[in-house]
């Protein structure tokens, strides 16, 4: 990992940080143990030190849209764009999954190396039938990734995402809290960039020209 990453990830994470307690009222007992904490240690001793030993993004095994079981090696371009979220998310994820496609059509020819990937942190609403419905919506390249429980517990954890239900009545029609960003992976499934909300697709597109070598 560089340094230029190392310092965006720590500024991702301080945000994100930020934006979960002020955004959805969690508390850090709920994240007690997890990367948050490491993160959040980071933050209060104003180093980036804890965060040089934390390994974000590698491989997975989950299925797809279609059913099918695959892991990051079915996927044959050599880079990927990774997105974490749920197909009932009103606003987050429409948003971000726009922003991906728009960056991998105004990518061009190198947007072709890229394989946009969404990956549901709600396998219980989520199946791959709701997902190919709704990844069509955005880009025809785009894949929805799902699992069981277990599976998509293992990838959050690979990732280090943070996703929880929202508080709510209704046990059918719930919201789901989650960390928002937008994971360049090279062709070692190692981790080039992390892009957050606040990022321009403009910013997208150049840091990942600089980023990609083919
Ligand atoms: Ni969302």
């Amino acid at each position: 990992m560089n340094n230029t990453l190392k310092k965006r990830l720590a500024r991702t994470a301080i945000l994100s940080m930020l934006a979960l307690m002020v955004g959805g009222g969690i508390s850090f007992i709920q994240m007690q143990g997890g990367p948050a904490q490491i993160i959040q240690k980071g933050f209060q001793e104003n180093t980036l030190a804890p965060m040089a030993g934390l390994s974000i993004g590698g491989t997975f095994a989950l299925t797809d849209q279609a059913g099918k079981a695959v892991t990051e090696a079915d996927f044959k371009t050599p880079y990927k764009l990774v997105y974490f979220g749920f197909t009932a998310c009103p606003m987050i994820c429409p948003t971000e999954l726009r922003k991906i496609a728009g960056v991998i059509n105004d990518l061009g020819p190198v947007g072709e190396n890229i394989q946009p990937l969404f990956i549901t942190v709600d396998p219980a609403r989520d199946t791959p039938e709701t997902l190919a419905n709704y990844v069509s919506l955005f880009h025809p390249r785009l894949v929805g990734l799902t699992g069981t429980p277990e599976q998509i517990e293992t990838v959050k954890q690979t990732f280090k995402v943070f996703a929880a239900k929202a508080r709510g009545k209704d046990p059918e029609d719930y919201l789901m809290d989650h960390s928002s960003f937008i994971y360049l992976m090279g062709p070692d499934n190692q981790l080039l960039a992390l892009y957050r909300v606040e990022d321009a697709p403009e910013f997208l597109i150049k840091d990942i020209k600089n980023q990609i070598s083919l």
